[in-house]
C-alpha cells in the first residue's frame, strides 16, 4: 500500500516539528528514516497513522486521505487507518498480564471478533513467524528485549496491517538481540510488506532498504538509494550524522 505524504506541517505551541514534509512510499517499498533526536520522526509516523493530528498538507494511505484538524472536537483516530498500519515501537508495550498468546490473539478477538480458536491458530502461525512458537505460554517478563520486540511484531500483524510503521525498534535492545528482530524485519519485507523504519541501523539499511531518506528540522533533507545516501550524502549536515553515527 503506498503512502504519500505532502507539505506536512505540524506545530507544537508555537513551536514547528514538521515544516513542509514531503514522503512518498510505494507498495512493498522498505524506507529507512534517519535524523537527529527531535527532528519529528516520530511525530511523522504518528500523524500517518492519525494519533496526531496535522495542521496542514495532505496525507495518502492507499485509497484514504488524512486532512487537517478542521475543528476544536476533530478527532484524527481513524479505526480503519490505524488497522491498515501496524505500529511497533522502541518500547515493546507489551500487555504484562497477559502471555505471548494472549498478546497476539487479543486484538483480532476483540477488535476484529475473530472467534477465539481462530485468533490462537493465528496467532501461533504468526509467533511461528518471528520464531517464537515455543513461547506462547511465557509472559513478557519471562522473554528477553529481542523476544519481546518479535512478540510486539507478531501482535501488529495480528491485524493484518498493509504497512508496518517501526519506530527506532532495536534502539533499547543488547546488540547481539538485534539481529533477531531486523531478521524478522528482512523476511516481512522479501514477502511484501511495506515498511517504513526510523532505525539507526545502517548495516541493515544499507542490506535491506530500499530507499533511506535523511530528516533535520521537520523536513526531508536527502533521499535516495542507501548507497548514495549513507556513501556519499550531498547535505553537509548528513555528512556529520553519518560520521557521528559510524563514530
Ligand atoms: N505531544 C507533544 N507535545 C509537545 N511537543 C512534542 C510532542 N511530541 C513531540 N514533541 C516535540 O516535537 C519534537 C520532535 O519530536 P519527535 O517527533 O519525537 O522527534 P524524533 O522522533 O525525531 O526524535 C521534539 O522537540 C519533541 O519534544
Ligand atoms: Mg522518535
Amino acid at each position: 500500500m503506498h503512502i504519500k505524504a505532502k507539505e506536512i506541517k505540524k506545530t507544537f505551541g508555537n513551536r514547528m516539528i514538521l515544516d513542509g514534509f514531503n514522503l512518498e512510499v510505494a507498495s512493498g517499498e522498505t524506507v529507512v528514516v534517519i535524523g537527529p533526536s527531535g527532528s519529528g520522526k516520530s511525530t511523522f509516523l504518528r500523524c500517518l497513522n492519525g494519533l496526531q493530528s496535522i495542521d496542514s498538507g495532505s496525507i495518502e494511505i492507499g485509497e484514504h486521505r488524512l486532512e487537517p484538524a478542521t475543528s476544536e472536537s476533530f478527532t484524527p483516530f481513524s479505526p480503519k487507518l490505524r488497522k491498515m498500519q501496524g505500529m511497533v515501537f522502541q518500547d515493546f508495550n507489551l500487555f504484562p498480564h497477559m502471555s505471548v498468546l494472549g498478546n497476539v490473539s487479543e486484538a483480532p478477538a476483540m477488535v476484529d471478533k475473530l472467534p477465539r480458536n481462530e485468533a490462537r491458530q493465528l496467532s501461533l502461525e504468526l509467533l511461528k513467524k518471528v520464531g517464537l512458537e515455543n513461547h506462547a505460554n511465557h509472559y513478557p517478563s519471562q522473554l528477553s528485549g529481542g523476544q519481546k520486540q518479535r512478540v510486539a511484531i507478531a501482535r501488529a500483524l495480528a491485524m493484518k496491517p498493509k504497512v508496518l510503521l517501526c519506530d527506532e525498534v532495536t534502539s533499547s535492545l543488547d546488540p547481539e538481540l538485534k539481529h533477531e528482530v531486523l531478521d524478522v524485519l528482512e523476511k516481512l519485507k522479501s514477502d511484501g510488506m511495506t515498511l517504513l523504519m526510523v532505525t539507526h541501523e545502517i548495516g541493515f539499511a544499507k542490506k535491506a532498504a530500499d530507499r533511506v531518506v535523511f530528516i533535520a528540522e521537520g523536513k526531508v533533507v536527502e533521499d535516495g538509494p542507501p548507497e548514495k545516501v549513507l556513501e556519499n550524502p550531498e547535505n553537509q549536515r548528513l555528512r556529520s550524522f553519518i560520521s557521528r553515527l559510524l563514530g
